[in-house]
C-alpha cells in the first residue's frame, strides 16, 4: 500500500517535471567561453551539378554549376559582397571526376556529360583555366574566401563494392595550383576529396591510403607555397562522419598535417522525404545529431589536436534537398539551428548548401533548361509548354538570381550579429524553444539566437546573466526546476547597473510571411524585405525593447535579440 502510494507521488512528481513549462528562464554564463568560431564561419558552397542532374522528377540546377553559372549577374556579386568575406567552398559529388585544364592535359578540355556507368551518371569535366580566371576575378571582386576541393580519386583503380585502390596522381593538380599561385589568386584551403570516407557515398578510399595521400599533398603545398607569405590550410575529408576512419585518418597522417577535418551533414534524410516538415519542428529530431559534433570534437581532440572541425558541406535534405520546404521560411528553423550547434562544439567554418543550385540555395535558382528526361515524367504542362518556346525561340539556357532576401536573412543576420565567442547558457522550460548565445560581433555585450519551434505551448522568456544570478543568490548554479523558478522571482538585470530601466535591448524578428512557414517571403520585424531601387540589400533594422521586459517570440518564428549592456567578462 506504502509501496504504492510511493510509486503514486513519484510519478506525479517525474510526470510535472517533464512537463512543459510555460516560464522559460535563459541564464547566460558570461564569464567562459565554450569554444569559438572562425571569423569566417559562415560558408556556402558552389557545386559541379550540370543542368541534367535530376531527383524526383526534377531537375533543379540549371545554370548553377561551377562550370556555367552566370558570373556577370549583379545580384550574384553583391549578394557574396553583403557577407563581407563569404567562405565559398567549391566542390560536391562530381568533384572526384574533375580535371584542370592545365597545358600538360592530355584529354581535351570538356565539360560533364551523362554516361551510363560512370560516377553518379556523369563523364569526366574539365574547368578550363580560363573560367578558373573568371571565377578569380568575381571572388576578388567580392571579398570571398575561398576552399577549393581537389580531385581525390585521379590515378586509383576501382575495385568492387565501390572501393578505390591505389596512390593519388598529384600532376594534375601539381600544375593547376602551381597556375593558381603564378596568378596570385588566392586559395585559403585546399580540400582534398568529396564523401570517400567511412562507408563512401559513390566510392570509397581507406583511411590508412588516405592519409599517405593527404601527407603527399601536404609536402606538395609546402614546396609549391615555400616562397609565399601566407601558405592555404590543408582540409579533409569532405565525407561523412565515422569514428573509426576520422580518427585513423588523423593518427596516421600526423601532427599538423590537416588543418581541418571537414564533414558533412544531411540529417533530415531525401529531398522526397514527407516528413522532412514534422522533422524541423521536432526539437528531438533535431537533436540527434549533436551526437555527430560532440563525437567529431571528441575524435579530434584525442587523435589530432592541432585540427579543428568544419562543416563542409550540410543541406539538410540530400538528393538536392526538398523543393517544398528547403527554399521556403521554415528552412531556416533548421540552418540557424545547425548553426548554434555546430559553434557550440567548435566548429570553426559551416557551409552551406549551396550558394546556388538546387533547393537549397540561399539564393533562388530559376530555371528554364529544356531537359531531355523532362517530357518522359509528368511534369506540369506549364513548364513543357515554356520549355518548348524557349526552344523554339532559341532562347538562350538561363539562370535567373532571384528572390536573394528571402533565402538568405537568416544568414546575413547570423554574420552580422553573432560573435566568435560561444557561451553556455543554462535553459528551463520548454525544449520547443531553441535558444544559442555568442559574444555580439563587433560590439560589447551579447547576442541571443532564440527559435520558437511551438504552435501552441505559451512561454514567456527571462534573460539572466549568471553573475547577477550568483550575487543575487549567493551561491552557485543548479539546473533543477524549483531553483529556476524561484529565479524568476528575483530581481535580475542584464545591465550594467540596477537603474537600467532605460536601456534599450535589440530584437530582429523573422517570420514567414501571413504566419505561413512555408511561405517564400521572409519578414524582418513584421516588413518583407525588398532589395533597393539600385538592387542593393537594404540595411537591416531592428526594434528597440526595453531590456528588462520579458521577450515574446511568435509561434514558429525566430529572433536575434542583442543585449548591448550585458556584461559578459569572456566577451571583453
Ligand atoms: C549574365 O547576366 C547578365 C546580367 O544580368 C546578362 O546581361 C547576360 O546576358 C547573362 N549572360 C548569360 C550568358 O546569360
Ligand atoms: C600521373 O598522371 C600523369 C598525367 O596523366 C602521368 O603522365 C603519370 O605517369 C602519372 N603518374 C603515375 C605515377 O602514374
Ligand atoms: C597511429 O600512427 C602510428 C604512426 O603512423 C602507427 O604506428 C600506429 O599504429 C597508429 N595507431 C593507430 C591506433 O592507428
Ligand atoms: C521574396 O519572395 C517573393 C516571392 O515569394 C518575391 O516576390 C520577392 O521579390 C522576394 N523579395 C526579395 C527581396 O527578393
Ligand atoms: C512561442 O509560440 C507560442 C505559440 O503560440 C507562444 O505561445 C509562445 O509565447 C512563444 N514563445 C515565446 C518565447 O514568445
Amino acid at each position: 500500500m506504502i509501496l504504492h502510494f510511493l510509486l503514486f507521488v513519484f510519478c506525479l512528481i517525474s510526470g510535472s517535471l517533464s512537463e512543459e513549462s510555460p516560464d522559460v528562464t535563459i541564464i547566460v554564463k558570461g564569464s567562459d567561453l565554450v569554444a569559438e568560431i572562425d571569423d569566417t564561419f559562415l560558408c556556402a558552397t558552389l557545386d559541379w551539378w550540370p543542368p541534367e542532374k535530376c531527383n524526383y522528377n526534377q531537375c533543379p540546377w540549371g545554370q548553377a554549376s561551377v562550370l556555367n553559372l552566370n558570373l556577370s549577374h549583379p545580384v550574384l556579386a553583391k549578394s557574396i559582397q553583403a557577407f563581407n568575406h563569404l567562405r565559398i567552398r567549391i566542390g560536391g559529388s562530381l568533384q572526384d571526376q574533375v580535371v584542370y585544364g592545365v597545358p600538360s592535359l592530355e584529354d581535351q578540355c570538356l565539360p560533364f556529360s551523362k554516361k551510363s556507368g560512370g560516377l553518379f551518371g556523369f563523364s569526366q569535366g574539365c574547368l578550363s583555366l580560363e573560367r578558373w580566371d573568371e571565377l578569380n576575378l568575381l571572388f576578388q571582386k567580392t571579398g570571398a574566401i575561398i576552399t577549393f576541393g581537389l580531385n581525390a580519386l585521379i590515378g586509383r583503380r576501382r575495385g568492387n563494392k565501390g572501393t578505390w585502390t591505389g596512390d593519388w596522381n598529384s600532376t594534375n593538380a601539381r600544375d593547376f595550383i602551381e597556375y593558381t599561385i603564378s596568378q596570385g589568386y588566392q586559395v585559403d584551403s585546399w580540400e582534398f576529396g568529396n564523401e570517400l570516407s567511412g562507408q563512401g557515398v559513390g566510392a570509397r578510399v581507406s583511411a590508412k591510403q588516405y592519409a599517405k595521400d593527404v601527407i603527399a599533398l601536404k609536402a606538395l603545398l609546402n614546396e609549391l607555397y615555400s616562397d609565399s607569405y601566407e601558405q592555404p590550410l590543408l582540409v579533409a575529408p569532405g565525407g561523412f562522419f565515422d569514428q573509426q576512419w576520422y580518427a585513423q585518418l588523423l593518427n596516421d597522417s600526423g601532427t599538423g598535417v590537416i588543418d581541418a577535418m571537414t564533414h558533412h551533414i544531411y540529417n533530415l534524410g531525401a529531398g522526397d522525404d514527407s516528413r522532412i516538415e514534422s522533422k524541423i519542428l521536432n526539437p528531438q529530431y533535431l537533436s540527434r545529431i549533436t551526437d555527430t559534433f560532440r563525437n567529431l570534437q571528441l575524435t579530434i581532440e584525442r587523435h589530432g589536436p592541432w585540427s579543428s572541425a568544419w562543416v563542409g558541406e550540410s543541406g539538410g535534405a540530400y538528393n538536392s534537398g526538398s523543393r517544398r520546404v528547403s527554399n521556403k521560411f521554415l528552412n531556416s528553423f533548421w540552418y540557424l539551428d545547425q548553426l548554434g550547434m555546430a559553434s557550440k562544439y567548435n566548429t570553426k567554418v559551416y557551409c552551406r548548401q549551396t550558394l546556388i543550385g538546387g533547393n537549397y540555395g540561399l539564393l533562388d535558382t530559376d530555371t528554364f533548361v529544356p531537359n531531355p528526361d523532362y517530357y518522359r515524367q509528368d511534369m506540369h504542362i506549364t513548364n513543357q509548354f515554356i520549355d518548348l518556346c524557349l526552344r523554339n525561340m532559341k532562347v538562350p539556357q538561363v539562370t535567373r538570381v532571384l528572390i536573394f532576401l528571402n533565402f538568405s536573412t537568416s544568414a546575413l543576420l547570423w554574420h552580422r550579429l553573432m560573435g566568435k565567442g560561444v557561451l553556455s547558457i543554462d535553459i528551463s522550460g520548454s525544449s520547443y524553444l531553441r535558444a544559442y548565445a555568442h559574444c555580439s560581433k563587433g560590439t560589447e555585450g551579447i547576442s541571443l539566437l532564440l527559435i520558437n519551434l511551438s504552435k501552441s505551448t505559451k512561454f514567456s522568456v527571462t534573460v539572466r546573466n549568471d553573475l547577477n544570478v550568483i550575487l543575487a543568490e549567493g551561491g552557485g548554479i543548479r539546473r533543477d526546476n524549483p531553483f529556476v523558478r524561484s529565479l524568476k522571482r528575483t530581481v535580475s538585470w542584464v545591465g550594467r547597473k540596477t537603474s537600467d530601466e532605460s536601456e534599450n535591448r535589440k530584437e530582429y524578428h523573422l517570420s514567414g510571411n501571413d504566419g505561413n512557414y512555408l511561405s517564400q517571403t521572409v519578414l524582418l520585424n513584421g516588413t518583407p524585405l525588398e532589395l533597393t531601387e539600385d538592387g542593393d540589400i537594404p540595411t537591416l533594422d531592428p526594434v528597440y525593447v526595453p531590456v528588462n521586459s520579458p521577450i515574446d517570440i511568435d509561434p514558429l518564428s525566430i529572433a536575434f535579440v542583442i543585449f548591448p549592456e550585458f556584461e559578459a567578462q569572456a566577451c571583453t
